[in-house]
């Protein structure tokens, strides 16, 4: 081989190598994509495949409308609620029909990335979902499977899921059971819907959730010293707007999850703001 060869060689051999490490960056680009794009369209699918975010919607009281209130929630009600302010966010907003969620929420919240035993990227508030794994550690202790299902929705998202069902159950159904976009407590990463799992089968549908209520009553006794209330209590509809939903559970943080769960009001209650 000349010289000449050599050299042609070695320029066609740097082409292929920079090719390669090209090629491979771009397949790691795209699986964080597919991986960020999935908890988005994790919720979606939910819907479709009727569990709990069919729950939601089917279970629930729905529609929301209200006045934008930045902090709705916030203050001290007449129950003596404490403002439970960290990482830069209240952990007790209020969010339903009459308040809606501060736009600029997006900007304060600390969301991260989990995944379900199903394989799905959820995404949760940081303090939630690391108060979560310690609930679901216990009451697997106790022989209580639950999981998480549909967390965080974006606004673009519940916007979407108002549009489905629309399409899907007409408006009327949506203006009972789909909370509008701005006014989902999913959009705080604070609302996690949970699934139970039966014998290693996930409860799926609203009737298979709702049948399970030993189970629920483990969860729901043991939640609220990892700082979970049970946001949509039987019964108290005309109060939260939502039909019961055992699996919706709320993180507010322990001091007031325990004051909330033992005094039986609702979060409205508790601020003040029925
Ligand atoms: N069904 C619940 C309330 C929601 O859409 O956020
Ligand atoms: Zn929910």
């Amino acid at each position: 081989m000349d010289a000449r060869t050599r050299l042609s060689n070695m320029v066609w051999m740097a082409a292929l190598a920079c090719l390669l490490v090209l090629s491979l960056a771009d397949v790691l680009f795209f699986s964080k994509l597919a991986s960020g794009g999935e908890a988005e369209a994790q919720s979606a699918s939910a819907s479709a495949g009727g569990n709990a975010d069919v729950a939601d919607g089917a279970a629930t009281g729905g529609a929301a409308d209200g006045s934008a209130n930045a902090t709705g929630g916030s203050k001290a009600g007449a129950t003596g609620a404490s403002a439970s302010k960290s990482d830069g966010i209240d952990y007790l907003v209020l969010v339903n029909k009459t308040h809606e969620l501060d736009e600029d929420w997006e900007n304060k919240v600390t969301l991260v990335e989990a995944t379900n035993q199903r394989g799905s990227t959820i995404v949760v508030e940081k303090q939630a979902l690391a108060a979560f794994e310690e609930l679901q550690e216990e009451l697997q202790s106790e022989g209580v499977v639950i999981d998480l299902n549909s967390c965080y929705r974006s606004r673009a998202k519940q916007q979407e899921l108002v549009d489905q069902f629309t399409q899907e159950y007409g408006s009327d159904y949506v203006e009972k059971y789909v909370a509008k976009a701005g006014h989902s407590e999913h959009e705080t990463g604070l609302a996690l819907d949970v699934i139970p799992i039966v014998n290693g089968v996930e409860m799926l549908t609203n009737d298979e959730m709702l049948a399970q209520t030993d189970l629920w009553e483990t969860v729901h006794t043991t939640m609220p010293k990892y700082g979970f209330i049970l946001r949509y209590l039987p019964n108290q509809e005309a109060i939260t707007g939502y039909e019961y939903e055992p699996w919706h559970l709320r993180y507010v943080g322990t001091p007031d999850a325990e004051k909330i769960t033992k005094s039986g009001l609702t979060l409205e209650e508790y601020l003040g703001e029925a």
